[in-house]
Parts: C-alpha cells; sequence; structure tokens
C-alpha cells in the first residue's frame, strides 16, 4: 500500500483507503481528492479531455464498494440513467466519502495502446553534427608543462585537423580524471568545434529523434556511425491526462508557473524514462545519446520549453518562437550526456509547428514535381500543398474524434478496439486488435462504419440516421446503430454508433476536406490536378482510404495516386538527427511554406459546410 499523503496530513483528517481495480492500485487519500487526482496519484491515466471540468464524459469508472459524493449535474447529463444506477460516475467530478473499490474500465484508461513509430526508414548517408575522435596524449612532464585542457585541443588539431574552441563546463571539470584514468587515451565527442564529452575509446554514440504529438509521442534511438534506428518506442503523452487538445492544456499552464512546469516534467520524465529503456535494449546507457532531435506541434514545443503560450490561445495565434533551437539537454532536465544539445526544428506558425517541416523534409513533396497533397491527420490536421515546390499549408481542427474521443463508445487503437468493419447485406462483419472480444471502436472502424452506413444508405448525405437498417434503434438521445450487440458483448452494453457520433466525424471529415479545398483554390487547382496523396500520421497508416474516399474526407482519385507512409513526422526527426544536410534543408524549408489561416479565408463557412456532406 502506498501512503501517498504525509504523515502530518493524514493525521490532520482521516484517510480513505483506496483501491483501483483490475490494476490492483492501492493507496490512502484525505477527504477532497477526486477519483480522478487519486488515479493519477497512483499512476493511473485516465482519458480527460476537458481536463476534469466534467464535460467530455471520457473518464467513466464504477464505483464498485463504498460510498462517494451524489452524482453532479455534469454527470446526470453524460451518464445514462442506467449507468448511473450500476455505479457509473465520472472521476474527475466524484469523490469518496468512507474506502473505496473502484473499477476503471479499460476504455478510461490513456495506456496502452497502439501507438505507431513506424515509417518508411529514409535512405539517409549518416552525417553526424556530432562525431568523436580517438585522441592519444603523453603524460605531462617537468619539460611539459601545458595545462591539460590546451594539450587536449592540441592534440585534436595535429591528430584529426579539428579545431576546438569551447569545451563544456561539465567536461572540463572531469576532463583531467578523465585523462588520467584512460592513461591518456580518450574520445573526444566534438559538436562543431565545442567538445561536449570526454571518455574511454571506443565508446558507441547513439542519437535521440523524438516526434512529440499532441496525443502521441514517438521516440527513435540511432546509432550516429550507422545511421540505423536501434529501437524505438511509442507512448501517450503523459500530458493527456490534463486535457486531450492542445487549448484545454494552454488553459491550465496559463494559470501559473507551477502548471507550465508540471506540464513540462511530465514530458521530460516520460522521454527519460525511454531514453533509458531504449538504451538498455542496446545494451548502452542514456549517457551515450550525445545529440537529440525533438519535433512536434508549435504548442508541445512551447510547452516543453516552458516558452509562454498565451499567444497561442488567441487570434491571430502566434508563436513565442519559431527559430530552430539548439539548447543543451541539461536545460531541459533531459538525462543524457550531460554536454549534449538538442535541436528543435522551425516552427512556421502558432498551428503548423516543426513536426510538419519533419514530415516535408521527410516526404520530399518540396522538390517534387507535379501537384503533391501531404495530409497528417492527428487531432490537429496539417496539410501541405506543393505544386512544382511552392507550398501552402494549412491546419485543421479535425478534433480527436479520430482517436475515438467524443465518440460513444471510441476508443483508442488498443487491443479490442473494433479497427475494420464492413456490412454485407444485413450482415456486419468486423476486426478488433489482437483479435480480442470488442468492448470500442477506434479510429479506422469509426471511419469504415460510417462509410459502410453511408453506402448502405443508412445514413443519408447529410449525415442524417434512416431507419434502412433492422439495426437502427432509438435510445434517449435520438437513433443509434448497434454494431455489436449485448449477446455478442455477453452481458455488456452493445457497442453502437449514434447520430451524435456521426456528426462528431462530420465535423472532423469536414475539417479536412475543407482544408484541402481552400488549398486546391490557392493556386486554382482542381482535385484532379493532384498527382500524388501522401497520407502520413498514425491513423493515417490504418485508415482504409476507400472509406475516407467515401465519406468525402478525401478526393475521389485513384488510389494509386495515396500512399500512406506512417510516421512521417518521426523520420523527418531521424533525418535530421543524422545528417547535417538534412538539419540544413529543414531551416530552408520551413520560410518557405506559406502558411494560409483558416480563419482569414473568406468563404471558409461556405466551403466548411459544403465539406460535412457524405459522399
Ligand atoms: S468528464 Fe471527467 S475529465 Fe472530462
Amino acid at each position: 500500500m502506498s501512503d501517498l499523503k504525509t504523515d502530518k496530513q493524514i493525521r490532520k483528517g482521516h484517510p480513505y483507503h483506496v483501491e483501483l481495480e483490475p490494476l490492483g492500485r492501492r493507496g490512502r487519500f484525505l477527504p477532497g481528492v477526486s477519483v480522478m487526482e487519486m488515479a493519477r496519484q497512483l499512476g493511473i491515466d485516465l482519458i480527460s479531455l476537458c481536463g476534469g471540468a466534467g464535460k467530455c464524459g471520457h473518464c467513466k469508472v464504477q464505483i464498485v464498494k463504498g460510498q462517494v459524493s451524489a452524482p453532479t449535474s455534469a454527470e446526470q447529463e453524460k451518464l445514462e440513467y442506467k449507468e448511473l444506477d450500476h455505479g457509473y460516475r465520472l472521476a474527475c467530478q466524484t469523490y469518496a466519502k468512507g474506502d473505496l473499490v473502484v473499477h476503471i474500465p479499460l476504455e478510461s484508461l490513456s495506456t496502452p495502446q497502439r501507438v505507431q513509430v513506424e515509417g518508411i526508414e529514409e535512405d539517409v548517408i549518416p552525417e553526424p553534427l556530432v562525431r568523436e575522435y580517438e585522441i592519444r596524449m603523453s603524460a605531462p612532464s617537468l619539460s611539459d608543462l601545458q595545462a591539460d585542457d590546451d594539450h587536449l585541443a592540441e592534440e585534436l588539431k595535429q591528430q584529426h585537423n579539428v579545431t576546438c574552441l569551447n569545451m563544456d563546463t561539465l567536461v572540463l571539470r572531469k576532463l583531467s580524471t578523465e585523462l588520467r584514468s584512460q592513461n591518456w587515451r580518450v574520445q573526444a565527442t566534438m559538436r562543431d568545434s565545442e567538445l561536449i564529452a570526454i571518455g574511454p575509446w571506443p565508446t558507441r554514440h547513439l542519437g535521440l529523434a523524438v516526434d512529440l504529438g499532441t496525443t502521441k509521442v514517438a521516440v527513435y534511438l540511432l546509432d550516429l556511425e550507422t545511421g540505423k534506428t536501434v529501437a524505438s518506442k511509442g507512448i501517450m503523452n503523459p500530458q493527456i491526462a490534463y486535457g486531450e487538445d492542445v487549448i484545454t492544456r494552454i488553459n491550465l499552464v496559463r494559470r501559473g508557473s507551477d502548471e507550465a512546469n508540471r506540464m513540462q516534467n511530465l514530458i521530460v520524465e516520460a522521454i527519460n524514462s525511454i531514453a533509458a529503456e531504449l538504451s538498455a535494449q542496446v545494451d548502452a546507457g542514456p549517457e551515450q545519446i550525445v545529440d537529440a532531435v525533438i519535433v512536434g506541434n508549435t504548442a508541445m514545443h512551447h510547452l516543453m520549453l516552458c516558452l509562454p503560450v498565451d499567444q497561442l490561445a488567441y487570434a491571430p495565434h502566434v508563436p513565442s518562437v519559431r527559430q530552430a533551437l539548439d539548447i543543451k539537454a541539461r536545460e531541459l532536465g533531459l538525462s543524457i550526456s550531460p554536454g549534449a544539445y538538442i535541436h528543435f526544428l522551425p516552427n512556421i506558425s502558432g498551428f503548423v509547428g516543426a513536426d510538419h517541416v519533419a514530415m516535408v523534409l521527410s516526404t520530399g513533396i518540396s522538390k517534387a514535381k507535379g501537384v503533391v497533397l501531404a495530409v497528417d491527420i492527428g487531432t490537429n490536421t496539417e496539410i501541405c500543398l506543393a505544386d512544382h515546390g511552392k507550398m501552402a499549408s494549412v491546419s485543421c481542427a479535425s478534433g480527436p474524434a479520430f482517436e475515438g474521443a467524443h465518440i460513444k463508445f471510441g476508443m483508442r487503437a488498443a487491443a479490442g478496439a473494433i479497427e475494420r468493419l464492413r456490412l454485407i447485406d444485413q450482415e456486419i462483419e468486423y476486426h478488433t486488435i489482437e483479435g480480442r472480444k470488442p468492448i470500442g471502436i477506434c479510429g479506422s472502424g469509426i471511419l469504415d462504419t460510417m462509410a459502410q452506413l453511408y453506402i448502405a444508405g443508412v445514413l443519408d448525405k447529410d449525415g442524417r440516421m434512416t431507419e434502412n437498417h433492422p439495426n437502427v434503434r432509438s435510445y434517449e438521445k435520438g437513433r443509434e446503430f448497434i454494431l455489436v450487440n449485448e449477446k455478442e458483448c455477453e452481458g455488456s452494453a452493445a457497442i453502437t454508433i449514434t447520430q451524435q457520433d456521426v456528426r462528431q466525424l462530420q465535423l472532423a471529415k469536414g475539417a479536412i476536406r475543407a482544408g484541402i479545398q481552400i488549398l486546391l483554390n490557392e493556386e486554382n487547382n482542381s482535385e484532379d490536378d493532384i498527382d500524388q496523396i501522401i497520407v502520413a500520421g498514425a491513423f493515417g497508416s490504418y485508415l482504409d482510404i476507400s472509406s475516407a474516399i467515401a465519406i468525402g474526407m478525401f478526393p475521389q482519385l485513384p488510389l494509386d495516386r495515396f500512399n500512406q507512409v506512417g510516421n512521417a513526422a518521426g523520420i523527418g526527426a531521424r533525418s535530421a538527427l543524422i545528417s547535417q544536410t538534412k538539419r540544413t534543408e529543414a531551416l530552408d524549408i520551413a520560410p518557405q511554406i506559406g502558411y494560409i489561416e483558416l480563419a482569414g479565408v473568406p468563404n471558409f463557412g461556405e466551403i466548411f459546410l459544403k465539406a460535412l456532406s457524405l459522399g
């Protein structure tokens, strides 16, 4: 049992004993701590799209035993009577009134789930900015009284023709000891003309590339000599527990520096723990990571760097910092080689960040001939249209619907999520992740469902659910379509898609389609002019293109014009890590991209309304 309050605090009030099942976490809490906060303190992240305001309904838990506060009006609004009767409550609204046993449903957990780190590995010739050199030196003597730093700099010049103009302070502190303990044969690690590490020769050098998404974080460990990815891992962004979209997180951070630091610490700790885990997988230590590149949208970039975010929340949404940055890893609390730097690729605008630059870099669309559209689907979808090298980008608020949020039975891509669905005559065929019993539906399954219902005439062009199928039924908020009935769910509620879910998806797909249309209009292109559509992002890799075309999210073009490339931002981050040429290319790309602010497009409302239609 973990005592999370201090003894003094516990003496002040009567602590309750709380058990969270089926994860088996236990703790003691004073009155006044919400179930959401209890879970957080016990290391369990519940989905919290609204930051605990009781508005999203995704932090659902079931009180199995014990007394809790009465349901709030927010809970009465978000939960059905039947659910309240069965003890279901919103964790952010519920407070213990005694010892408790709480069941956390899998779909309320922000982890574990499938987080995509794959992408086509680019064939980039390694030319890292950080290089290591073997140095053999003689020990000083009464006839050679040269200081250790001067001596090392001289040997670097003589043995490798490398000029050393600067030595990291922490390296200087260990320089003399290291030279002597290594018997005057060392590995000097240089970044440009700065000595950033000193140690035994030979030591394998590694680099870390991070794609910091609003929802997901992909981390790659690379061998800097070969340029190959040696280990990788994806996790959910731990900041999710404080709000699923960037605006909720920005609003939280605006409350004060404690919140800003907390948000930054969350992500730094997550990267540190993955860096240690991935290094261990290749028999190395995180101190062997001597270079890092981080890309992310502008908000994630600013939160990671503790930069001001107020101006991102209000029009005209300008970034605080646009330029590329090189910052000592230790300044941000990253536990890699103490002298290493983190390179942050440049941002473009308040809503189009370094991850977009990385995507453009890896897809090569800046150099492509013809008209190429690159769509990176996420909570915010960034789209770039390159017309013979002339690039323009937009950011569309597609929202978290494709992550399963705001969808009655929506969930992220975890085991048991329906990821493929077909309606064959009156029969429904589906496939779940890992073939498990269905517990909800993830983005690709939601998209398939919408396409199938539209093709079968269950949804009309305006997205209205008709009664053209025996699986359509009414519930207290309108119509819904049964995908998996109660019997198949073995006693749990049937999995359905409701009319409200369809509306959420229309908003998401409408935002993407409107963004595409505005980019096409910009250069007077038609859909037929598009030679290639590159679909990037985790959800983009799993979606069925024909479903996306069927509902009108993508233009009706032959399937061979589409190319699903995986995590293109992650691939770009890796390229910038191992290649100085690619890093410079990224610097050149950023100012070439013309950003179009959708709010400033005169007929945006009209285009968006049209884009909401299905088909
Ligand atoms: S309703 Fe509880 S976090 Fe949104």
